[in-house]
């Protein structure tokens, strides 16, 4: 089996799994499940191809026909809104820990987000226990749980629980002091979205918001605010997948209706229209998804900035996962989408490919990290990491880190008036790509 030692684990499981199982894992729904069988095999995926043969001369064949025609003929999950919460709107107060009578507003309040870290791995692990150093008020996963986001993966990926199937030493995600949030992404749709909303989202949310009823994260969409900021969590996991096979194959794929759309829901754009109002703030906004806007490597998924134009019409911090890198970009938008400062920290868990060219050269990408970190079967792979924010009154701080707990750089903002405007950029890493010799255009 394709694994790796690490510190021993309870009930004598001592192995984590190995990244190796995880390269070049397609964003497929069929591919997902065969792979996540494989996995349950104990066959590598280098293996020699008649090993191959052989583990899936088994129940496993089964299983992967099972599961993915479950996938195919099950309706996904109900998409669940606050409509029907008690009490709950999802808009949150973004505080401190409450201190006797009363939290202090000026106090910082801190933040850690990780994408696409429900790996398992190692790395995995480390990032959660560098994110819990940082004392957090609360986390967020910008989604992505492998293979497919079930409930095994869930249990072995996220709420640290063993399955019996594999010697695995299981993960936690970690919490905030205050509270913890999970993005929906396409891997948790892979299963249609069942172990996401039933089984993840019940331990997340905030706790004190329902009065010890243990509803947990209502829906994969919320707002954390403040006098000065907002933290805007989006779904565009839920319509991240487009038809079976055909949305594989190119120009087809651009028909609509094939390929995926990342489209936000319908009652979401309600929510944000009812009960956030963005359109008369003047707060500092930072948006989260799981997808990208744009990308110098690879594509974007444009749609959901052109539907937030309609209540967005200044420049924002959009942190998104789904491609598996560190990258930080200038001021830009797509015709008709949103003005966004993106930034990439899709690389939470998943092994991170690196040493791959830049294909679009439209978004304005200024910093971005491609150091070499291992190479395993042929495969060079980057750094995995995550990032710290801090707010203070009206300024942020924003520590990129590595899953050695290394500052890759930081970044230092203010809001006046609705307007973000950039401070600084301190202590990069002169191993860091650098495609702007000035840093602060990231700013710009
Ligand atoms: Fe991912
Ligand atoms: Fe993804």
């Amino acid at each position: 089996m394709a694994t790796t030692a690490s510190s021993p684990g309870p009930g004598g499981r001592n192995l984590r799994r190995d990244s190796c199982n995880l390269i070049d894992l397609q964003r497929s729904p069929f591919l997902s499940h065969y792979r996540k069988q494989l996995s349950k095999a104990g066959v590598s995926p280098a293996a020699p191809f008649p090993h191959k043969i052989g583990a899936f001369l088994s129940k496993h064949i089964f299983a992967w026909a099972y599961s993915y025609l479950k996938f195919i003929f099950l309706p996904k999950h109900k998409f669940q809104n606050y409509t029907d919460s008690i009490g709950e709107k999802g808009v949150y107060v973004l505080q401190p820990d409450s201190a006797k009578g009363g939290p202090d507003p000026s106090s910082p309040i801190r933040v850690s987000i990780a994408g696409d870290w429900g790996t398992g791995t190692s790395e995995a692990e480390d990032i959660a226990l560098h994110m819990e150093a940082f004392k957090p008020h609360y986390t967020i996963h910008l989604g992505d749980i492998y293979y497919v986001g079930d409930q095994e993966e869930v249990n072995e990926n996220c709420l640290g629980k063993a399955e019996p199937y594999e010697p695995i030493q299981p993960v936690r995600w970690p919490h905030g002091s205050i509270g913890s949030f999970a993005m929906n992404g396409n891997h948790e749709m892979y299963a249609n979205g069942d172990a996401y909303f039933e089984l993840f989202l019940p331990t997340l949310g905030i706790p004190s918001s329902d009065e010890g009823r243990r509803y947990g994260q209502k829906a994969s969409f919320f707002c954390l605010q403040n006098k000065f900021w907002r933290i805007i969590g989006l779904d565009t996991g839920y319509n991240s997948l487009g038809f079976p096979i055909l949305e594989h194959i190119p120009v087809i794929r651009d028909i609509p209706g094939i390929g995926p759309s990342c489209k936000l829901p319908r009652s979401l754009i309600e929510w944000l229209r009812d009960q956030v109002q963005p359109s008369g703030d003047d707060r500092g906004l930072i948006l989260l998804t799981h997808h990208q806007y744009f990308s110098a490597f690879e594509e974007g998924y444009a749609l959901p900035a052109r539907q937030l134009a309609e209540f967005i019409n200044r420049p924002i911090l959009w942190f998104w996962g789904h491609e598996h890198r560190l990258a930080i970009y200038g001021k830009y938008g797509t015709p008709g989408g949103i003005q966004a400062y993106g930034r990439c920290v899709g690389h939470g868990g998943f092994p991170v490919n690196q040493g791959r060219p830049i294909t679009n050269p439209k978004p304005p990408l200024v910093l971005y990290d491609d150091r070499n970190y291992k190479t395993v079967e042929g495969a060079n792979l980057g750094f995995n990491g995550f990032v710290n924010l801090t707010f203070q009154d009206n300024r942020l701080s924003i520590d990129y880190r590595d899953f050695r707990n290394q500052t890759l750089l930081e970044e230092n903002w203010h809001v006046e008036a609705g307007a973000l405007r950039g401070i600084s950029i301190e202590n990069i890493n002169p191993e860091l790509t650098r495609t702007i010799s000035h840093a602060n255009a990231a700013f710009t």
